[in-house]
């Protein structure tokens, strides 16, 4: 967790005054993974790329150009590093393509958040499902900017990122344990809980998004509950905070796959019923999707690449035997495709496609996902 600092060595539990030991938590562990997957299929996109360029080097050009051409990938990876950068950077800013539901469930929730500010209410439960990609995260980030203008200050945002070894400990806060020269003391930490709590009450208003919530371990779900149904507390043992003047909007975000192809986890019924507002939002249809694409990519790429591009895409949000393609995928994907074209890739549509979307998929998956791409027109025939 980003609050854990690099001092501390174990985390106490509150209550039991145990020492935890300090295990960096399941989901550390499959973000590492995660990373590690993406650092491999971006040395897998680089490697990919050289071969193909050093093998038209060897056949068609000189020593010289040989140079010119690395050079050329080199800059080309660089380039497309900053964009990836550029593209997190905006996910935190909260930039969002306003077409369709997506932008139908913005305005119905910016409604229900300024009657919220209206009422007597002091906390308002809000739970957005849907499938991966769509924007959930992005639009709560989205929420608390437009919130913040409206309001004319800094809307305090809290943000947990939620999974499975995500306890009361690191939601709530907990005991840490500072070394100061050969004494050992300890101090409480606060978890993002508390801290929405806190900032709600000194500021007047806070948001505390609970992204994933349904990747909460049960127990860590039932700590929630006193907090949405108008008791507007949480309590573990020593613990305890309340809202006493401000309020607080607390979103949840869930996956929730048409194709059933994850196994998902669901929601306790107690914290579901809670959730009182509760927003669906699907895959963008294809014409909003290429909205999206063409404006977050940048224009002058082909038509064609884009609308084929979806249709593979839909074809994979069905069942087929595998995850689906998602909008951010498909952006990553025409937009390697934009630069590799721009830069004299050889079959920089096929490097794109690898890049982009082959390599998220399992070794067995890529063939049939390369035949459906010819398939729906999106690849040339005969490789
Ligand atoms: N309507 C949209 N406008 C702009 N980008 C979008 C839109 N929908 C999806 N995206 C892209 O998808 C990315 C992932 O969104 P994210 O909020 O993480 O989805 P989720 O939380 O539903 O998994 C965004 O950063 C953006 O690149
Ligand atoms: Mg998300």
């Amino acid at each position: 967790m980003k609050f854990a600092e690099s001092s501390e060595v174990g985390k106490v539990d509150p209550l039991k005054g145990q020492l935890r030991k300090d295990e960096g938590g399941q989901g550390e562990k499959e973000k590492g993974q995660g990373e590690k997957r993406a650092r491999g299929s971006k040395k897998n996109a680089e490697e990919t790329v050289q071969t193909e360029g050093s093998k038209k080097n060897a056949e068609e050009t000189s020593q010289m150009d040989k140079q010119v051409m690395v050079g050329e990938i080199k800059k080309i990876f660089e380039k497309l590093r900053r964009s990836k950068k550029n593209a997190e950077e905006t996910v935190q800013m909260g930039k969002l393509v306003m077409v369709g539901e997506i932008q139908k469930i913005f305005d119905q929730l910016m409604g229900v958040i300024r009657d919220f500010l209206n009422s007597d209410a002091q906390v308002l439960a809000i739970n957005i499902k849907g499938p991966t990609g769509v924007g959930k995260t992005t639009l709560v980030f989205y929420i608390a900017e437009q919130l913040s203008r409206e309001l004319n200050k800094k809307v305090p945002f809290e943000f947990a990122q939620c999974n499975q070894a995500q306890d009361y400990h690191e939601l709530l806060g907990y005991q840490k344990i500072a070394h100061r020269w050969i004494w050992v003391t300890t101090k409480f930490v606060d978890g993002p809980i508390l801290k929405a709590i806190k900032a709600a009450d000194k500021n007047g208003i806070a948001i505390l998004l609970l992204d994933e919530v349904n990747g909460l371990a049960n127990e860590a779900q039932k700590l929630v509950n006193p907090l949405l149904d108008g008791r507007n507390m949480v309590k573990y043992g020593e613990i305890e905070a309340k809202i006493h003047e401000g309020k607080l909007i607390v979103i949840g975000t869930m996956n929730e796959l048409a194709s059933g192809y994850y196994g998902i986890s669901p929601l306790n019924q107690d914290l579901e019923r809670r959730f009182k507002n509760v927003y669906i939002l699907p895959y963008p249809k294809p014409d909003e999707e290429f909205k999206i694409i063409h404006e977050m990519v940048g224009g002058d790429v082909e038509s064609n690449i884009i609308i084929g591009a979806i249709k593979l895409a839909n074809h994979t949000r069905g069942e087929w035997g595998g995850p689906p393609i998602s909008t951010p995928m498909l952006i990553a994907f025409i937009s390697a495709f934009k630069v590799f074209s721009k830069s004299n890739i050889p079959d920089a549509l096929t490097e794109a496609f690898k890049v982009g979307i082959l390599n998220h998929f399992d070794e067995q998956l890529r063939g049939p996902l390369t035949e459906k791409a010819i398939d729906v027109g999106l690849l040339p025939h005969g490789r």
